[in-house]
């Protein structure tokens, strides 16, 4: 059984990260989201919140499961006895950065792979961070985030940080 893991930090989930999602989904036996559970990082949405919308979204899927995850993402990935990692590409500036972390999974777990796999082009400018700030000066978040989360997210980023 092929067993993926698409980790990040999903703060929050935003469409590119479902285009990826989907796309994952129908490579594999078991895609596992995992959402980092970083202290050291404030975040606008909690582990909970980001772990519940994600698992909202993720429904309809039966091979698709929502985990979150302290430390290192090769260790998770062991735990749940992954065969690779999943990440998404949506730019050149992404792959910098994605290209290292890529090889020092590697270095830290030589079995396990990273593929990359781009969203659609249209999802190219869509980030967390674009969103987090659009939202909390009430932009508009259509076409930016899934469409039964918007409400939640709206809510959320207009109350502020919690
Ligand atoms: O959505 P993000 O913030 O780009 O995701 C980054 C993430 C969570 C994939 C990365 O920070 C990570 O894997 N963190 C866990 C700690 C770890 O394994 N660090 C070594 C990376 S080489």
């Amino acid at each position: 059984m092929r067993t993926a893991i698409y980790p990040g930090s999903f703060d929050p989930v935003t469409l590119g990260h479902w285009d990826i999602i989907q796309r994952a989904e129908k490579l594999v036996d078991r895609l596992i989201v995992a959402v980092l559970h970083n202290p050291t990082k404030s975040a606008a949405f909690s582990v909970e919140e980001r772990v519940g919308m994600l698992t909202e979204l993720v429904a309809p899927f039966s091979n698709v499961q929502v985990a979150s995850f302290h430390g290192l993402l090769v260790d998770f990935a062991k735990q749940q006895g992954a065969d690779c990692i999943i990440r998404g590409v949506r730019a050149f500036s992404d792959f910098e950065y994605e290209f290292q972390m890529a090889l020092m999974n590697r270095k830290l777990a030589p079995d396990l792979e990273t593929v990359f796999l781009m969203p659609k082009e249209k999802y190219s400018a869509v980030s967390s961070r674009f969103v987090r700030e659009i939202g909390s000066m009430g932009g508009e978040l259509k076409d930016l985030v899934p469409e039964q989360l918007r409400e939640a997210i709206v809510k959320r980023l207009a109350e502020g940080q919690g």
